[in-house]
């Protein structure tokens, strides 16, 4: 009997020493940290991942292979990310897309973000040109945003020394431009559908973000065990229910309004439209602009364009409490600069310290935890080492942005940094749109909205602490990153 159970345990105690010391150069990837039989390395899993994953660099070299339950070659450091992810581009195009996740929210690969890695050139190009046309860099676009900004700001002025929560008016302005964008229409800044809208998301994220959700990945059977967690795919599926009744509804709406013989569309619905049209005169197929991809990509570029942003001004405003000297120097740059006069874009040329204080919160403050995975489109070589077609990748790029040996002091908030000779220098290892060719479509109107509503905040309001000690600047993290919710006090200027 002993004889026989040794027979196994020795073989299965062989295997798992291989496996646990020998698995990655088994299958022809990095070294890495030594991952269990099915968990892998989760269990030094956090969504803050950056430090966990600098120690392994510091222990493996520039690239190396975790299991987050399955194998990733993570590249986090600035020079190789270059090198590979950004001059060989075509080979890291496709994503390694959570198929799972994709068929619970989008009913499959469409939309902008995870879509089907065959269709990713045509609707990323199609997606910038309309994008263009609708506003993207143009002057009216600016005015709208402007316009928005003195609604936060007027409203904020009136807030007579109560705590405020600056969340709720930087959602309505960025959710007013972003929907506009998406669907043309420029919805009431109090509009309760907008609000619904972003709450039906919030409440999704932590949902798609959940360890379950990783698992059921690599075993899609656990789907049937939903309810032994939780629930977390029912929960998510009456989320899109919602947010897909909500969405074909403002289709709808954008339809009867839709003019074809326009010269431009007013908005990205109205361009799909109109290719949609297009086709169809032609007698050609419809292929990939069909209704489910005009709708997914709508969903897609709302939840991409509304969080994000509103995450990197949260944390604008709580750093300016944080940092009152901060606050006084840029404060002083725009009264000295501008005056009461209207911010503009183009003003970044003339506010260097505004746009030191801009980057270092680029720096700190990704809104992706972990970014999106990528897969090698053909086999290569990464720092000497044979990576097959079809590998995971994780392009890291945030870890560059935490890395001491690139940044000192990588946790301290300092805009000045950023600063030479009273200058700006503008720094190519910050990278918060990410990099390569799947790199955020929405980068040039989050920059655009970003400078012109944080600088008129500056220009038309003073933040200070509620209390004597200011919020501390920690971040939630799960499949987004945004600090935890907190109060100010604003006081009007000029
Ligand atoms: C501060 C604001 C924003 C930040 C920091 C940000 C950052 C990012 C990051 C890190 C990615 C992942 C890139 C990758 O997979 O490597 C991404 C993707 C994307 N973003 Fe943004 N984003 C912001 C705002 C926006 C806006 C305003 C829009 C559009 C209205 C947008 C649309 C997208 C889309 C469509 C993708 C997917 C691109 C693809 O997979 O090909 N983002 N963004």
């Amino acid at each position: 009997m002993l004889v026989a159970l040794l027979h196994i345990l020795i073989p299965l105690l062989i295997a798992s020493v291989v496996y646990y010391y020998g698995i990655n150069r088994i299958l022809g990837l990095p070294p890495g940290p030594p991952p269990l039989p099915l968990i892998g390395n989760m269990l030094s899993f956090k969504w803050d991942l950056d430090r966990v994953l600098l120690d392994w660099k510091a222990r493996y070299g520039r690239i190396f292979t975790v299991w987050l339950p399955f194998p990733m070659v993570v590249i986090g450091d600035y020079e190789v990310l270059q090198k590979h992810v950004v001059k060989d581009g075509d080979v890291f195009l496709a994503k390694r897309n959570a198929e799972q996740l994709n068929e619970i929210m989008l009913g499959g690969p469409y939309g902008l973000v995870f879509e089907d890695n065959k269709i990713v050139k045509e609707q990323r190009k199609f997606a910038l040109k309309s994008l263009h046309e609708v506003g993207f860099g143009s002057a009216a676009l600016e005015d709208v945003v402007h316009h928005n900004a003195i609604e936060v700001v007027n409203r904020w002025r009136k807030s007579e020394g109560a705590a405020v929560d600056v969340t709720d008016n930087i959602m309505k302005a960025i959710s007013n431009v972003v929907w506009s964008i998406i669907f043309g229409d420029n919805v009431d800044f109090d509009s309760e559908m907008v609000t619904k809208f972003r709450q039906l998301q919030q409440s999704g994220l932590p949902l798609m973000g959940g360890p379950f959700m990783m698992f059921i990945e690599y075993v899609p059977a656990l789907r049937k065990l939903d309810f032994l967690f939780g629930s977390p795919i029912k929960r998510l599926q009456a989320i899109m229910d919602e947010t897909n009744t909500m969405l074909k509804e403002a289709i709808e709406t954008t339809k009867k309004s839709f003019n074809p013989s326009a010269d431009l569309p007013r908005c990205y619905v109205e361009a799909f439209l109109r290719e949609m049209k297009k086709n169809e005169e032609a007698g050609k197929p419809a292929g990939n602009f069909h209704p489910q991809q005009m709708q997914m990509s709508a969903a897609t570029l709302w939840g991409a364009g509304v969080e994000t942003t509103v995450s990197t001004l949260r944390l604008c405003c709580l750093e300016l409490v944080n940092h009152p000297d901060v606050q006084l120097k840029l404060q002083k740059e725009i009264d000295d600069v501008i005056g009461e006069r209207r911010i503009r874009l183009d003003d970044q040329k003339v506010l260097p310290y505004t746009c030191a204080f801009l980057q270092e919160i680029y720096r700190i403050g990704h809104v992706l935890p972990i970014n999106f995975l990528r897969q090698t489109t053909q086999d290569t070589e990464i720092e000497g080492m044979s990576i097959a077609a079809g590998t995971t990748v994780l392009p890291q790029f945030s870890m560059v942005h935490y890395d001491p040996k690139e940044f000192e002091r990588p946790d301290y908030f300092c805009p000045e940094r950023h600063i030479d000779n009273g200058q700006f220098v503008k720094d190519p290892r910050i990278t918060p749109f990410s990099i390569g060719k799947r790199n955020c479509l929405g980068e040039p109107l989050a920059r655009m909205e970003i400078f012109v509503l944080f600088a008129t905040f500056i220009q038309k309001c003073h933040f200070s602490t509620v209390g004597k000690v200011p919020p501390p600047v920690t971040f939630v993290t799960n499949f987004g990153r945004s600090v935890h919710p907190f109060t100010v006090k604003i006081d009007p200027r000029n």
